[in-house]
């Protein structure tokens, strides 16, 4: 163990290198048990992948200070598997070394390995390319998703199972599968997921699921421990039905929602801090574990949002993931996180640690886009076909895909997608002649193309694969059918995948653009800190800074500022492109020394 922590090792305190031998973690007698004494687990969430790396021990620490015992983390199956057999765990997807920091910090961690994670993460964890293969059929018994899904696991448990408590690390717990029972009854599924985490030597820890109350019976195993979700004011109500189901215990709180997540075109949700610290108190009181969900929610950087679905509707979620949780999203401790420290310190009768100060938040004088460079003069070479492909059958995961033919003659008529993942504008030979929105249930747009051999485009955003819900299976993004022209199929595409990947690298001038553009500046910073890029003048988009996605941005609202962790700032020039559907020249960015996730909403636009 020594050996793994490295030099590091020799600074961390005597308690810490005692959690560095092995312990045992298990159920016993209705409750856990650590080292065969009653442990009551007081968890909190952090997606590591929604903190850059330098945050991970920031963050922990702020943990540790509200008086958390452990902390819980999905693993998100899509980032470390990027292709099929290639595997990433290194810079911000390092997630063992985010969980020995935890150790480092005196945390205990919840592992929730999936491989379905939901999280209002992009296809639940999933990555894309399982739905290059149309027959396979995602969270399911289908053998060709549990091939992918069992080599992952394996996979993961290289990487994870040393640090399990029996094996000297802070994992003491590990989740399997996740809310399984709000999605199906295959118990054959979940035993097989069950024995793969076990083939993957997770055999150290505790397994356990978790659903909402009255899902555990469709959710949980008969042999496992089971924990309930649930968010305020459903504690009391939770527990009595799961009592019923499992009344020799152990009672966990698997997540308690403590906020929650924002979809684009929605006002900003937020929660009671005073009534979920009483209800804290509540279950605290009754002697139940409980996991808070989230403790610090982070940010979906990049392409990473997901959205919901009820199989009709379409809710993309933005790219803050703030949740309204204890710890904001740049890590700053809210009224919530003081009032459910105390409730936690009078319950447990532990004085935790002082509240570390939070990282300090820098505001960027104003600069504006002068350089651009125009979508339509730097396509890549197009995909010929007869019909539209997918995203994934072009081994495409996130971004754009644009779709080009030729109407021979002039036509008045509905132009129908059949079927359109998420958002596309339609062009006739270069002009905008309007969009298609799957969030608003759009599927057609009228158009009159006057001319002869007219040429038509339709430039279609990934907006985030539903993460929750039935339409997971069919979450293929771009054009999944074919399109028709007043009722005729239209056919003959040429296909330009757009996963904008290093838009740093496109030829930049000075000259205007306007409409669907890159745009790039570079801004001073003489001592960086955490910003708020301010994203008002900007239409409906991407921005990257230094080179890395930083997230999304749509003048629909709610969230008008992206989160610029200090990490991904230099002293000195930076660099930030911005890709605008709607772009106009000259327009000016700032950072901001605050958030702003609650603007107002255009409705129905
Ligand atoms: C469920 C899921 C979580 C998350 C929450 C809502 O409980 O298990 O991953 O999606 O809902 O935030």
């Amino acid at each position: 163990m020594l050996s793994m922590v490295g030099a590091t090792a020799l600074l961390l305190s005597a308690s810490t290198l005692q959690a560095a031998e092995s312990h045992t973690f298990a159920v016993s007698q209705g409750g856990f048990q650590l080292d065969g004494k009653p442990f009551r687990i007081v968890s909190g969430e952090i997606h590591y992948a929604r903190v850059p790396r330098a945050y991970w021990r920031t963050r922990l620490r702020m943990a540790k200070a509200m008086g958390l015992n452990a902390i819980t983390t999905y693993v998100f199956w899509n980032i470390h598997e990027p292709s099929p057999g290639v595997y990433d765990f290194s810079g911000d997807a390092d997630v063992a070394e985010f969980i020995r920091e935890a150790q480092q910090e005196g945390l205990y961690v919840i592992l929730r390995p999936g491989p379905y994670a939901c999280a209002e993460w992009e296809f639940g964890g999933f990555p894309a390319w399982l739905l290059k293969d149309h027959s396979m059929v995602v969270r399911s018994s289908d053998p060709k998703f549990l091939a992918a899904s069992r080599a992952w696991l394996l996979r993961l448990g290289k990487e994870l199972a040393p640090l399990q408590i029996g094996n000297g690390g802070p994992i003491i717990m590990v989740q399997v599968e996740n809310e399984y029972g709000s999605y199906g009854s295959d118990h054959g599924y979940m035993e097989a997921i069950h024995h793969d985490l076990v083939d993957a030597g997770f055999t150290k820890a505790q397994f356990y699921t978790a659903d909402g109350p009255e899902q555990v019976p469709n959710g949980s195993l008969p042999e496992l421990p089971a924990a309930i979700n649930f968010g305020p004011g459903d504690a009391q109500k939770g527990f009595a039905t799961f009592r019923k189901l499992r009344p020799g215990g152990p009672f966990m709180v698997g997540e308690y929602w403590d906020g929650w997540f924002d979809h684009w075109g929605a006002p900003h949700a937020s929660t009671d801090a005073k009534q979920q610290a009483d209800e804290l108190d509540w279950v605290l009181k009754q002697g139940y574990s409980i996991s808070i969900y989230m403790f610090h929610g982070g940010t979906s950087f990049g392409w990473m949002n997901g959205a919901n679905s009820n199989g009709k509707n379409y809710e993309p979620d933005v790219t803050s993931y703030d949740y309204d949780a204890a710890l904001d999203e740049s890590g700053h401790p809210t009224p919530k996180y003081y009032l459910f420290r105390d409730v936690i310190a009078k319950d447990t009768g532990i004085t935790p640690p002082p509240v570390p100060a939070a990282p300090p938040v820098i505001a960027v004088p104003s600069f504006t886009l002068l350089q651009s460079a125009s979508l339509w003069q730097t396509l890549p070479a197009p995909v010929h076909s007869a019909d539209p492909l997918s995203m994934e059958d072009l081994d495409q995961a996130y971004g754009y895909i644009l779709y080009r033919t030729r109407i021979a003659a002039p036509v008045s008529g509905e132009l129908a997608l059949d079927t359109l993942h998420d958002y596309a504008q339609v062009y006739v030979n270069g002009k905008l002649a309007g969009t298609i929105d799957r969030r608003l249930d759009q599927k057609t747009l009228p158009l009159q193309i006057t001319s002869a051999d007219a040429q038509l485009d339709i430039l279609v955003e990934n907006t985030g694969r539903v993460n929750y819900g039935h339409a997971l299976p069919g979450e293929r993004t771009g054009i999944l059918g074919g399109v028709t022209l007043a009722g005729r199929p239209v056919t003959g595409w040429d296909i330009y995948p757009l996963p904008m990947r290093t838009p740093g690298k496109l030829p930049y001038t000075e000259k205007p653009c306007a409409g669907a553009c890159f745009y790039r500046a570079t801004f001073a910073v003489t001592k960086p800190g955490d910003t708020f890029l301010d994203t008002s003048a900007l239409g409906k988009g991407e921005v990257w800074l230094n080179g890395r996605p930083l997230g999304r941005f749509w003048d629909i609202g709610p969230q008008k500022a992206l989160y610029v962790p200090k990490s991904w700032l230099h002293e000195g020039l930076n660099e930030v492109i911005v890709f605008d559907l709607n772009g106009e020249p000259g327009r000016n960015l700032q950072g901001l020394d605050y958030s702003v996730l609650n603007a107002a909403v255009k409705k129905g636009s």
